[in-house]
Order: C-alpha cells, then sequence, then structure tokens
C-alpha cells in the first residue's frame, strides 16, 4: 500500500517548492512522467561511469584535506562547514564538470548556499525576492553551461549518444573520456538536443535539464556533507573505531601495493561500508519522506483521509528495536553479517527502502564520494578532535554533531 501512488503519491506539494526545485520534477511525479524524468539521468549513473568520476573526485578530495590539514597548523576549525563547501563543489563539479576550486564554482555555490536558505523563509518580502533572484542568477548560469557543453564537448556528446543507442545505457567508455567525465555529458547525450555551434534548442527541454540539476544539486550535497561530519565525529570521540578503519584501509592498500587510492580498493572495505550505513541509519540526513494520501485510508489503526500531507518518520524507522537490535547505539559492523538474510533491505531504508520508485538515485555516488573522503583521511592524515565537544546532535537542518566537528589537529601520518 506504502508504494502505490494511487493512496500515496508524491504531488506533496504546490506553489513555493514547486516553484523553487521545478514544477515538474521527478521529486513529485509518480508512474511514467516520473519514470522519464529518472530515465534521463540513469545512464549517467551506470557501473561504467563510476570510475571516470572518481578520478577527478579522488584529486579534488586529496586537495581538500591538504588545505585542511595546512589551516590546522595554525588553529582550531570547524569541519562541517568546510564539509558542506566541498560537497556542493564537488557535486557541482561531477554535475556539470565546472572545477570545484574554480571562482564560478564558488560564485555558484554562495548563490546556491542563499537561495537554498530562501526556501525555508517566508514566500513574501525583500526575502523571497532575494530568493528568486538568485535563483534566476543560477538558471542563467546553468544554461550558459549547457549550451557551452553542447557546441565544445560536441565530439564527446555524441560519441556517449552511439553509446547509449547501442547499449540502452553507457559501456566501456575509458578509452573515450580518458580525461574524466560529468554527469551533464551523459544526459546530454540521452536528449533529443542537436550538439555544435549556432543551434536552436527547446527551451522546455533546457528548463526541465536546469531543474534537474538543481535537485541533484539540492539532494547530493547536504546529505554527503551531514554524514560525513557524523563518521568524522564519531570515529574521533572513540579512536578505537578509527583505528580499525586505518588498519582496514592500510591492509587493502599493502595488498595492492600501491601508493594511491584505487577505485577498486574501495570496494574492499566492508568495514567502512559497514561504518558509513550505520551512521546513516543512526543520524540520517534525509529524515522522513513526505506523501500525499490520495484516498481515505486505515493507517496502523487511524483514519487518514484523502488530502493530507505525511512525513513517514525514516529516523523512527532507522530505530525500531524489532529491526535493528541495540538501535539506540552504534555499531560499526552491524551491517557485515553477511548471513543475516534481510540484510540488503535493511541497508537500502537509509535511502528511501528496496524496491521503492522514489530509492535515491545517487546512493551509489554518495557512497563514492563519502568513502573516498573518510579514505583519503584515513590514509593521509592523523586527525584529533578538540575534547571539550559534548556529544550533542542537532536535528535541523539536517541531523549532524551540534558544535559542528572543532578539529585541533590535522596532521601528516608518518
Ligand atoms: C548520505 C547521502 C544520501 C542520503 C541518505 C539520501 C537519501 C535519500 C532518500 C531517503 C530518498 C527518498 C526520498 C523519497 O522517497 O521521497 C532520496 C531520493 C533522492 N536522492 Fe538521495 N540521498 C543521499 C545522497 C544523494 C546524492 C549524492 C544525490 C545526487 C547527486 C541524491 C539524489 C536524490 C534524488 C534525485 C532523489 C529523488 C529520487 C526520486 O524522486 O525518484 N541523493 N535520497
Amino acid at each position: 500500500m506504502l508504494r502505490d501512488p494511487a493512496v500515496f503519491s508524491s504531488n506533496i506539494e504546490d506553489g513555493k517548492f514547486r516553484f523553487l526545485i521545478g514544477v515538474d520534477s521527478m521529486l513529485f511525479a509518480d508512474g511514467p512522467p516520473h519514470i522519464a524524468e529518472r530515465n534521463k539521468i540513469a545512464p549517467a549513473f551506470s557501473p561504467s561511469m563510476f570510475p571516470l568520476y572518481f578520478e577527478g573526485l579522488r584529486a579534488t578530495t586529496e586537495r581538500f584535506w591538504e588545505r585542511l590539514a595546512e589551516d590546522t597548523n595554525s588553529k582550531a576549525l570547524k569541519l562541517d562547514p568546510e564539509l558542506r563547501k566541498f560537497y556542493m563543489g564537488i557535486t557541482i563539479e561531477l554535475t556539470t564538470g565546472v572545477s570545484a576550486d574554480s571562482e564560478l564554482s564558488e560564485r555558484v555555490r554562495n548563490l546556491f548556499m542563499g537561495f537554498l536558505d530562501g526556501i525555508v523563509g517566508p514566500t513574501f518580502g525583500p526575502w523571497w525576492d532575494r530568493t528568486v533572484r538568485q535563483r534566476a542568477e543560477i538558471v542563467e548560469i546553468l544554461t550558459a553551461i549547457i549550451n557551452n557543453k553542447l557546441v565544445n564537448e560536441a565530439d564527446i556528446i555524441e560519441q556517449l549518444r552511439l553509446n547509449i543507442q547501442e547499449h540502452g545505457t553507457v559501456r566501456n567508455v575509458k578509452s573515450l573520456l580518458e580525461n574524466g567525465a560529468d554527469i551533464l555529458q551523459v544526459v546530454l547525450a540521452g536528449l533529443p538536443l542537436k550538439t555544435g555551434p549556432n543551434q536552436t534548442h527547446d527551451p522546455e527541454e533546457f528548463r526541465k535539464l536546469v531543474d534537474l540539476l538543481l535537485l541533484l544539486w539540492g539532494a547530493g550535497f547536504f546529505t554527503t556533507a551531514a554524514t560525513t561530519s557524523c563518521g568524522v565525529f564519531e570515529m574521533g570521540v572513540d579512536t578505537n573505531i578509527m583505528q580499525r578503519l586505518v588498519v582496514e584501509q592500510d591492509e587493502i592498500v599493502m595488498q595492492a601495493g600501491s601508493t594511491q587510492l584505487q577505485y577498486e580498493q574501495l570496494e574492499k572495505m566492508p568495514l567502512l561500508d559497514s561504518y558509513l550505513y550505520e551512521i546513516m541509519r543512526l543520524y540520517p540526513a534525509g529524515n522522513g519522506i513526505m506523501r500525499m494520501v490520495e484516498k481515505d485510508v486505515v493507517l496502523l489503526g487511524k483514519k487518514v483521509t484523502k488530502g493530507t500531507m505525511l512525513f513517514f518518520d525514516l529516523q523512527a524507522a532507522l530505530r525500531d528495536e524489532d529491526i535493528y537490535p541495540n538501535a539506540v547505539t552504534l555499531v560499526r559492523d552491524r551491517f557485515m553479517k553477511k548471513q543475516d538474510g534481510g540484510l540488503e533491505a535493511r541497508k537500502a531504508l537509509v535511502f528511501g527502502g528496496q524496491g521503492s520508485p522514489h530509492f535515491c538515485v545517487g546512493a551509489a555516488l554518495a557512497r563514492l564520494m563519502m568513502k573516498t573522503n573518510l579514505v583519503t583521511l584515513l590514509r593521509h592524515y592523523r586527525i584529533e578532535l578538540d575534547p571539550k565537544q559534548t556529544k550533542k546532535y542537532r536535528l535541523l537542518p539536517d541531523y549532524s554533531p551540534a558544535s559542528e566537528v572543532v578539529v585541533n589537529t590535522i596532521a601528516k601520518r608518518t
């Protein structure tokens, strides 16, 4: 019943939210319109693209921790705001190809952060006017980025287009995309847009594409930033956890005999994987799922009338003792027990639930970004948190440590 859009649809709000995120965003759609929107980005999330995204991700992540290590030579810093900026930058980079270290990225990042603040404000007065202006400016920049790609990356887009036509998704593209890749290139390849100079394009197609990118940015950065903040915080206060994670990744590196982190190595770190799932379970960044009730129903013995907006509390579900024994405790290897038949379903809940049509489209990318980030930290640095922090969490705007994770030292491991 929960997955039947005739009973609980995603048609959750009209007006403000729709205007800001996009009137026909996949977030508010069900059935064929929803499938059509998801299909646009499906090839960009195919497994053969991930090693290509990883190359750029690794380099940007290494630079991020290097800079923070330098900064902590002179002062303690709050990690959470740094992680938010980092994940916003890397999400823009992975989705559009705009380098996280560029001035353009910084401008877009600032605009987008301001725009997100506007989402929670009133829909009138100077606050709202500013939000609308910020959105318009982001749309203008994104439109220019898309146009630029269609002209200057025409060859790559056309080759990807042939690849998608042949395979229905992208396959064997490593040699084609030697210099890395971004999600927008693949999405453009799947759309009926002409490449090359002096082309005119359907403005509707452009509008939907811009809205899609805004959705990926909005959904992608605060979730990964908050989860990583919690992950670093918990391993910082319990150094046993950190030590075991360090040992796991050291062993993988030694086995491989490599000095630089390789994509394949990330798949061989079950403890890190389990730890991240456990962090997302205990401190879910997306702490609920909204649905509209489309017809009168009885739910847990209570009558719920048509037109009611429901919030399914993911946080309560993820701390249900019947599903997760010892639910309020962080059990770092909870998700390693392979003999446990229900494991995959329980892991999937953090990303919206197994079989849900709205299951997080960015789940694999999120795991890749967060694992690359934590492994880079564990592998190259020794991190010490300020011991005076209390282990308090805040619930809004997302589930993260109230202290914002004060770090005293990030020193190079010898
Ligand atoms: C820790 C990281 C993340 C968590 C915990 C998370 C969680 C979720 C959850 C629970 C949903 C389901 C919402 C619903 O059913 O209404 C969802 C949907 C979604 N997520 Fe994520 N997410 C994460 C990262 C990302 C990333 C990195 C991206 C993309 C760059 C992304 C893009 C999306 C999109 C587009 C949807 C809507 C899918 C649809 O409506 O079909 N997420 N996410």
